[in-house]
């Protein structure tokens, strides 16, 4: 018996009775084997309930001889919940629950390097959490692809090893994990990262496509990893406040409206993932732009260099091949920190104005 809702029980009773799961089998004993007392029985019920939603009745527990028993009425209750799941493994599709772990096809783009010709390659991956993140079961992925010894198969094919992919705070701060899921930028969820994404937001039996960012000014370094240095180098040229501001309680001594630093914390919060990029039909960066040009011309310290930082911002951003904006929203609709096009609108202003005055 090696289905997950049974390693789930074995693994609470293990809990339970501060014992080793190996000393766990389906034919286990309670009262005989683990001479497990009432106290601990109804413990042990208590939190098989809680975990999976389920009610368990007194009388039933009493007629629990074997860690099967308990199990096959286990997965009675969870199948009249619509937890479709069989004792011998196999999760059939049905509605999406969050409880029983899900099998998936995987879609991945492998791509030695920037001008080598890429590929889809299919992958399997079982017993996934529904609360796993994304770039969690990414490792799992990894994890088996390096058990299997894929690397030699991959090899011959032209990749090797394990799927390269970005990452680093996973906790939607930095902006590096940029995955293209299913056709969406950051895939199925609204206003998260990749790594802020879970494995809830998909179906048992799923096919999922991993593709990295498409756009010209982030050329792909391997597998699903660009090469996001263009935004730095637009920073820059521009993206920072070069005048001295002293100390913090001489920041702290320059009154700004609420609504002025609001806003300014607003368009702050873009983390230079490229999403913005990546959505748009023409692979346009000006949400990102504005974002930074918007932040920093919102507040008195970032006013005296506004003219010079929107032309150069933006002649930048031209310079690297990114596209132009045709107001789609796009960028805007698939932002993480759901930046506004109104800060696109202020970039322009900023940009006319400075252009009018040169
Ligand atoms: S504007 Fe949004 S989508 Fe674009 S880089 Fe910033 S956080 Fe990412
Ligand atoms: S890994 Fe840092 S935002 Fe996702």
């Amino acid at each position: 018996m090696k289905n997950v809702l049974y390693k789930k029980i074995r693994k609470l009773i293990a809990k339970e009775l501060d014992i080793a799961e190996s000393e766990i089998t389906p034919d286990t004993l309670f009262r005989q084997d683990l001479e497990m007392e009432s106290i601990e029985t109804y413990t042990l019920v208590y939190a098989v309930e809680k975990e999976l939603g389920i009610k368990i009745p007194d009388e039933k527990v009493n007629g629990f001889e074997t860690v099967r028993d308990a199990c096959e009425f286990i997965v009675h209750a969870c199948k009249s919940k619509d937890f479709h799941v069989s004792l011998h493994g196999e999760t059939k599709r049905s509605k999406p629950n969050y409880k029983i772990a899900m099998n998936l096809t995987l879609k991945v783009w492998r791509q030695e390097n920037a001008k080598a010709k890429g590929r889809f390659e299919t992958y399997k991956v079982t017993d996934i959490s529904p609360d796993s993140s994304f770039l969690e079961m990414m490792d799992i992925l990894n994890e088996q692809l390096i058990r299997e010894s894929k690397e030699a198969v991959a090899f011959e094919k032209g990749c090797r090893g394990p799927v390269a992919f970005d990452h680093d705070c996973r906790e939607g701060i930095c902006g590096m994990c940029s995955l293209y899921i299913n056709g969406r930028a950051h895939g199925p969820d609204d206003e998260v990262t990749t790594c802020q994404l879970h494995m809830r937001k998909f179906k048992n039996d799923d096919v999922i496509t991993v593709e990295p960012w498409r756009s010209r000014g982030f050329p792909v370094v391997k597998d699903l990893v660009v090469d996001r240095g263009a935004f730095d180098k637009i920073l820059q040229v521009g993206g920072f406040i070069s005048v001295n501001t002293g100390g913090v309680p001489d920041g702290n001594a320059i009154p700004i409206p609420k609504p002025k630093a609001d806003e300014s914390m607003d368009a702050a919060a873009c983390v230079g993932c490229g999403a913005c990029v990546a959505t748009c039909k023409n692979s346009s960066a000006m949400l990102f732009v504005a974002a930074r040009v918007s932040s920093l011309a919102l507040l008195p310290q970032g006013k005296i260099e506004a003219a010079r930082r929107a032309k150069a911002m933006v002649a930048k951003m031209d310079e690297l091949g990114f596209g132009s904006c045709t107001n789609t929203q796009a960028c805007e609709a698939e932002c993480p920190k759901s930046i506004s096009i109104a800060h696109i609108a202020r970039l322009n202003r900023e940009f006319l104005c400075a252009k009018l005055q040169d």
